[in-house]
C-alpha cells in the first residue's frame, strides 16, 4: 500500500490541467479549460476542466472525475497505478506501508504460483507440438477441430501426455515445490506417489488481467471417458474462479475498442471467435457470473451481449445473474444461437462476417427477452400473466442509480406495451418494490430486524411519496457542509459545528451520504480539515465519486456562468452563510414534509381517540417548524 503522507503530496501536487493537458488539448475558456472529450466522438468541444475544482466533466458523454479518476479512466489503471503514473509525472518517490508477514507470506506464494505456472505452461505448449504424442494426438484433434496454428500459439494451448508423470518430473528437476504443483492443481499424490493431474489432457491456461497464467482449464480428448469433461484449477492464492472470465486478457482492447464485450460459455468459443477475428469475446465457464466478473466487465464497457446457444442450460444460468448485471448498471442484450450449436461450431459452419452479421440482427434485449419467455409459457392463463407482471416489476425495480432512471422509464413504457397494462400502474408497482427493497436493506443494517411481509395492494400515495424523496435535498446539505464546513459560522463554531447540530434531529436517510458525512466527521474530529479536495482523494472509490458528483451539480451550470461573469467578481462576494443556511433550511423543510406525511397516515390508522390526539398535537408542533421555516425562507430568498 502507498503510504498516506505520499498520496497526501501527490495530491497536493496534481494540477488537473497538466495532467489531462497530457492526453486532451485543452483551451481556457473562462475559469475552466475547454477541450474534445477523449472518450467519446465530438466535433464540437464539451469537455470541461475545472482547476478551481479539479475535476473535469464531460457534459456529451456525462464522465467526470478527479485528476487520478481520469488516468484510471483513460489508461484503465487501477487507483494506485494511476496515483503510481501521477507521482511518476510530478517525481515523487513512492513510499509504501510495511507489509504485514501474512501479506507478505501470500504474496510470495502467489508469486511462486506464477512462476511455478508459467513454466508448466512451456513446457505443455512444448508437447503439443514437439513431442510424438502430443502431434498425433492433441494437435490432430485441435486441427481436425479446425483451430488455426498461430491461434493455438497465442491462446499458449499445451498438452499434458498420458504418462504418469511428465510434467511432475519436469516440475521436480527445476527445482519447483511439489506442494506448490499440488496447489496450482498440476500435481496430485496417489499413495505417495505423484501424478500428473491433467493426463492426456489440452490445456487451456487462463490469464489474469496483466497476462500471467493463473490457472488451466484441462479438457479430455476422448469423449468416451467417465472422467469429467474438464478439469479446472483448485481456487488458491492466485486462482479465484469467482473472479476470472477466460479471455479478458487478450480480449480487453477489442472491448475497449468496440465499448461491447460478448459473452460465451466455453474456452474453445473463446477461441474460435479469435480465429473468425471477434475478439472482443470472454467466457464464463457457463455458470452465473458473479459480482466480480460483472464488475471486471464494467472496467471496460457498459454493454455485456450474452451469446449462448438456445437451449443451453447456461442461458437458465445467465438469467440468473441478470439482476445484478442491472444493478451494475450495464445494458445486457442477448443472442441465442440456433440449431444445437454453440458459438465455436457456428462460427466455423457459418464464417465469420455472416456470424457477426448473425450476432448484429439477433440481439435481443434482456429484459425484453425475459418477458416475451415468459409470457409465451404464461399463455392465457391471467394467474400466470399477473406473476408475469411481478417478475418484470420486480427486474426493473433493480435499476438504482440515478443516472439508470430513464432507461428504466423507457423499459417500463416498452414492457407495458408488451403486456398491454397501463404505464402508470406498472411505474407504481416497480417504485413499490424498489422502495420495499430499500426499507428491507435499511432494516437489515440496523440489527437484522425483520420487516413484516407486505403483500398490500399498491396504493397510488405510495408511489407519490417516493418521488417525495429528500435525497436531493441531502445531496444539497452535504455539498454545502463540503464547500463551506471549514468556515467559521459565529465566533465559536465552524459552519460544520453549526450543521451537526441542526442535523441533531433530522438523519440522513441515503445510505451512501450518511457514509460520506461519517467519514467528513472523521476527517474533521481527527483536525484533518476536511473538504471536497480531501474526500475527492479518498482511498475509498463510492466516497471519491459521490464527492466529484456532489461538487459537479452546482458546477453543471457554470461554463457559461462562469465566462458572463467573469470580471464582475463574482467569487468574491460572500455567500456561503446563505447558502449554508438555506440548503439546511430546504432539508428540514422535505423532512418535515415526510413526518408530516407519516403522521397523517398514522391519524388515520390511530386505533383510539387518545393516540389520535396525540398525534394530533404532533401535527401541529410539525406545522408551527414548518412555518418557521418557511418565513426564513421566504426572508433569506427575497431579502
Ligand atoms: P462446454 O461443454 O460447452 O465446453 O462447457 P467447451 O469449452 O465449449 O468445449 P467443447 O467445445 O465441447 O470442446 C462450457 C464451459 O463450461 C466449463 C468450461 O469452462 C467450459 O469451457 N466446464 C464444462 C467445466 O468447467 N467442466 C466441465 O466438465 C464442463
Ligand atoms: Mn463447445
Amino acid at each position: 500500500m502507498i503510504t498516506q503522507q505520499t498520496i497526501q503530496q501527490i495530491t497536493n501536487r496534481i494540477d488537473i490541467v497538466e495532467i489531462v493537458g497530457e492526453f486532451v488539448k485543452l483551451k481556457k475558456r473562462g475559469a475552466n479549460y475547454l477541450g474534445n472529450c477523449p472518450f467519446h466522438n465530438e466535433k464540437s468541444p464539451s469537455f470541461t476542466v475545472s482547476p478551481s475544482k479539479e475535476i473535469y466533466k464531460c457534459f456529451g458523454c456525462g464522465k467526470s472525475g478527479n485528476a487520478i479518476g481520469f488516468i484510471m479512466e483513460h489508461e484503465k489503471y487501477s487507483y494506485v497505478d494511476a496515483l503510481k503514473w501521477i507521482a511518476a509525472r510530478y517525481n515523487i518517490e513512492i513510499e509504501e506501508t510495511v507489509t504485514s508477514p501474512e501479506v507478505k507470506q501470500q504474496q510470495q506464494v502467489a508469486e511462486s504460483l506464477f512462476i511455478l505456472n508459467a513454466f508448466a505452461q512451456k513446457h505443455l505448449s512444448k508437447n503439443l507440438v514437439e513431442t510424438e504424442e502430443g502431434k498425433s494426438v492433441a494437435l490432430t484433434y485441435l486441427k481436425h477441430r479446425g483451430f488455426r496454428e498461430d491461434i493455438i500459439e497465442k491462446f499458449q494451448l499445451g498438452y499434458n501426455l498420458e504418462a504418469k508423470d511428465d510434467l511432475t518430473l519436469a516440475l521436480i528437476q527445476n527445482q519447483f515445490s511439489i506442494e506448490y504443483a499440488q496447489k496450482a492443481g498440476l500435481v496430485t499424490a496417489r499413495n505417495e506417489t505423484y501424478y500428473d493431474n491433467y493426463r492426456g489432457r489440452i490445456i487451456f491456461p487462463i490469464h489474469n488481467q496483466s497476462g500471467k497464467i493463473i490457472g488451466f482449464g484441462a479438457r479430455v480428448i476422448k469423449s468416451n471417458d467417465k472422467a469429467p469433461k474438464y478439469i479446472n484449477t483448485p481456487e488458491n492464492e492466485i486462482y479465484v474462479k469467482s473472479k476470472i472470465l477466460y479471455g479478458t486478457y487478450l480480449a480487453r482492447q477489442a472491448i475497449n475498442k468496440y465499448d461491447e464485450c460478448l459473452l460465451v460459455e466455453g474456452y474453445t468459443d473463446v477461441v474460435s471467435l479469435h480465429q473468425a477475428g471477434i475478439e472482443n469475446v470472454v467466457a464464463s465457464g457457463g455458470t452465473s457470473l458473479t459480482i466480480d466478473q460483472l464488475r471486471l466487465i464494467r472496467k471496460h464497457t457498459n454493454n455485456l451481449t450474452i451469446i449462448y446457444d438456445g437451449d443451453s442450460a447456461g442461458v437458465k444460468a445467465a438469467l440468473r445473474g441478470l439482476d445484478m448485471a442491472l444493478e451494475e448498471g450495464l445494458n445486457v442484450k442477448l443472442v441465442l444461437i440456433p440449431d444445437n450449436e454453440d458459438p465455436d461450431s457456428y462460427v466455423k459452419k457459418i464464417g465469420a462476417t455472416p456470424f457477426r452479421e448473425f450476432v448484429e440482427a439477433s440481439k435481443k434485449d434482456f429484459i425484453i427477452f425475459q418477458l416475451e419467455v415468459m409470457l409465451k409459457d404464461a399463455g392465457n392463463d391471467t394467474a400466470k400473466k399477473s406473476a408475469v407482471v411481478n417478475q418484470v416489476a420486480e427486474t426493473l425495480s433493480k435499476f438504482h442509480r440515478a443516472e439508470d432512471f430513464t432507461k428504466q422509464q423507457d423499459y417500463i413504457r416498452q414492457c407495458s406495451g408488451i403486456l398491454k397494462i397501463d404505464e402508470t400502474g406498472l411505474t407504481a408497482l416497480v417504485n413499490k418494490l424498489k422502495r420495499e427493497r430499500i426499507t428491507k436493506e435499511e432494516n437489515r443494517q440496523v440489527n437484522d430486524a425483520q420487516t413484516p411481509p407486505t403483500d398490500a395492494p399498491v396504493e397510488i400515495h405510495e408511489t407519490a411519496a417516493l418521488f417525495n424523496n429528500d435525497e436531493n435535498q441531502e445531496k444539497n446539505l452535504l455539498r454545502a457542509l463540503l464547500e463551506y464546513g471549514l468556515l467559521q459560522w459565529d465566533e465559536e463554531r465552524t459552519m460544520a459545528d453549526y450543521i451537526f447540530e441542526e442535523l441533531e434531529h433530522y438523519s440522513i436517510e441515503n445510505p451512501a451520504l450518511e457514509n460520506l458525512l461519517t467519514i467528513y466527521k472523521d476527517y474533521y474530529y481527527k483536525g484533518l480539515q476536511p473538504s471536497t479536495k480531501s474526500l475527492l482523494y479518498d482511498e475509498d472509490d463510492s466516497v471519491r465519486k459521490l464527492a466529484v458528483n456532489l461538487s459537479i451539480q452546482q458546477y453543471e451550470l457554470s461554463p457559461r456562468w462562469d465566462s458572463k461573469m467573469e470580471g464582475m467578481n463574482i467569487n468574491n462576494r460572500d455567500i456561503s452563510r446563505q447558502d449554508v443556511t438555506m440548503s439546511l433550511n430546504y432539508f428540514k423543510l422535505r423532512k418535515i414534509k415526510k413526518m408530516f406525511d407519516e403522521n397523517q397516515r398514522d391519524i388515520e390508522k390511530a386505533a383510539s381517540f387518545e393516540e389520535q390526539m396525540d398525534l394530533i398535537k404532533i401535527h401541529k408542533v410539525l406545522k408551527d417548524e414548518e412555518q418557521k421555516i418557511t418565513g426564513q425562507l421566504g426572508t433569506v430568498i427575497f431579502k
